[in-house]
């Protein structure tokens, strides 16, 4: 028999709504009381307020499909059964059955209502943690037997394994028992066989049948029992759908399936690998682009940016329209709503791709410099120490070129190159630092307040600045500078009004480079060496000894604490909306974009 998405997922749910469990609603993945998660990444972490008693439950006994975000392990993407956004089917007891009711629950539906024998699966049990001070579980050991499983059914783990928390941050928590499903002797050894349980390849895990909540870890690191026993179990439906029909990897279901086979029909040369990535990616940052979150460089907005960048990549890897990224996206909408594991829609499916359409503009200008940028890095020697790219030149393709650190890591490896995350981010930091410094004691160019329109005034300015002294006169430079949210409002020396066939022929400069999408290249140098290499800059004794470079091709480069458009194209039309008297000897220009 084969099982569909929708169909085990209405099988979970029924089963435990037969057994008194009330459906609750599936969440936004943006957590809403917890500040140390980025995203949901369980079907608990909404409600685990009830595990502590700080907030009544809707019911003693719940169950719900929650749509969840897990991108710590991003490398894994690609592999059989690891995605970045899944669907866990979940039940729940609040203060009501413990540990023998959930293994009989959990065994009676997966061998019961699914089908599955009983010889097939595996259960794991907490072996206890010393240090920690955490007894074993021997309790679900002994429920297990009672249920039909064998000795050699049961896998003892410690902490890491089997013992869940929601993360490092205050968290009910405690031991927890995995079902984990044999798939054969083709992909390995059995656990009897070897003594080594190979939950990589042969055992894969289906449920988390059973966290057993007894416990409340607090933020420094000890626990303390909570007022009553509570269980979270938790099932990845993707996966379960996959062992069901014995499918090899998630990518088989309906959930992927379609997405990679249009993928690889556009493609001239897929590799699985890339179809996995760019599916399971643009599904994620679908689901987070619908929270509200846009790409950034910070926080969950990176986290989406990175998602992004890392598929624009692998569509140019197999040979695609960038633009494949837009038809996928669609499809993956469509096809989220007809497996029946779509979240309640914020944004329009049009909405939804135009941000990502946006973030594509944006970095395909960028890849294509910073890949050859990347080549011409490792094909040179002295660029590669001890079988590793140069810790500044992985930074500088971030800097520079956007290139998330694993996106490089990803390149370099394909090239048998290593990098070195350690130094990587230690270089971050100690940009993050020079950066505030930059914002703080050094000349910030007028900028108060940063946001996407005050950073393209910014670097309207610049280019503003270049305009007059290309129309007017080398002699003349700025002598202040103020940007808001609606404008930017430039000071220069000069002695008498502007023409207007000047004010236009600076206009078409500004615009003219704005239309030939030029990066903008941001380096860190000594002062003394930016002056050298021309940069414009003043009050030259409020730099600190580090100061960065802003250079638009050939058209400007000044000294400035940024930030800056990554790209001219970003920037829209120039306009100069006055040009008037500011005291004697010097003109203000306020100049808009649109
Ligand atoms: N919270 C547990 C997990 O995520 C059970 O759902 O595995």
């Amino acid at each position: 028999m084969k099982y569909t998405v929708k169909e085990v997922k209405r099988i979970f749910l029924d089963y435990f709504k037969n057994h008194e469990h009330k459906q609750i609603k599936n969440s936004s993945i943006i957590p809403e009381n917890v500040d140390s998660l980025l995203f949901i990444n369980a079907g608990m972490a909404p409600i685990k307020n009830v595990f502590t008693g700080q907030q009544i439950p809707e019911s003693k006994r719940m169950c719900n499909m929650q749509i969840c975000i897990r991108t710590n392990d991003i490398d894994s993407i690609g592999d059989r059964h690891h995605l970045s956004s899944f669907c866990m089917l979940g039940s729940w007891s609040v203060g009501d059955y413990f540990k023998e009711d959930a293994i009989r629950f959990a065994t009676d539906l997966l061998t019961n209502h699914f089908n599955i024998p009983i010889e097939k699966l595996y259960a794991t049990a907490f072996s206890g943690d010393e240090k920690r001070g955490i007894p074993a579980d021997t309790d679900s050991e002994i429920y297990w037997k009672k249920v039909g499983f064998k000795d050699n059914q049961i896998v003892k783990c410690g902490f890491e394994d089997n013992f869940w928390r929601m993360g490092d941050g205050e968290s009910p928590c405690g031991p927890c028992t995995e079902v984990f499903y044999d798939t054969g002797a083709e992909h390995g050894k059995s656990y009897e066989e070897s003594g080594y349980f190979d939950d990589k390849k042969r055992y894969i895990e289906i449920w988390n049948a059973g966290v057993f909540m007894q416990y409340l870890q607090k933020e420094d690191g000890t626990y303390t029992n909570l007022p009553f026993n509570s269980v979270d179990t938790g099932s990845g439906l993707e996966r379960l759908v996959m062992t069901l029909n014995g499918f090899d990897s998630v990518y088989e279901t309906e959930v992927y399936k379609p997405i990679l086979e249009f993928v690889a029909q556009n493609a001239k040369t897929p590799n699985t690998q890339s179809l996995r990535i760019i599916a399971d990616h643009i599904k994620t940052s679908v689901l987070i682009l619908n929270a509200g979150i846009e790409p950034s460089n910070a926080k969950r907005g990176y986290v989406l940016r990175r998602l992004l960048r890392r598929a624009i990549r692998h569509i140019r890897t197999i040979g695609a329209e960038p633009s494949l990224i837009l038809e996928v996206a669609k499809r993956t909408i469509d096809n989220l709503i007809e497996c029946d594991i779509a979240p309640d829609w914020n944004f329009s499916k049009e909405e939804i791709v135009a941000k990502i359409m946006q973030e594509n503009d944006k970095f395909s200008k960028l890849l294509g410099n910073g890949l050859k940028e990347f080549n011409n890095f490792i094909s040179r020697e002295e660029n590669i120490e001890s079988g590793e790219l140069k810790p500044e030149l992985v930074f500088k393709l971030y800097d520079t070129f956007g290139f998330p650190f694993e996106m490089t890591r990803e390149l370099a490896e394909e090239n048998n190159i290593k990098v070195n995350e350690e130094e990587f981010n230690k270089l971050f930091e100690k940009h993050k630092e020079v950066s505030k410094g930059d914002i703080g004691k050094v000349f910030k160019c007028g900028l108060a307040e940063t946001n996407e329109i005050t950073t393209k005034l910014h670097t309207a300015t610049h280019l503003l600045q270049a305009g007059l002294k290309k129309v007017l006169g080398d002699h003349v430079s700025q002598k202040g500078s103020n940007i808001t949210d609606e404008r930017l409002r430039f000071d220069f020396n000069f002695e008498r009004k502007m023409t207007p066939e000047e004010i236009k022929a600076v206009e078409d400069f500004v615009n003219d480079v704005i239309s030939k999408n030029v990066q903008v290249v941001k380096e860190e140098m000594s002062y003394e060496d930016a002056q050298k290499s021309g940069a414009l800059g003043l009050f030259a004794n409020k730099y600190g000894d580090v100061v960065s470079v802003y250079t638009i091709g050939e058209y400007s480069k000044e000294i400035c604490g940024g930030p800056h458009a990554e790209n001219t194209g970003d920037l829209g039309k120039f306009k100069i909306a006055k040009e008037e008297s500011s005291s004697a000897g010097v003109r203000r220009i306020k100049g808009i974009l649109n």
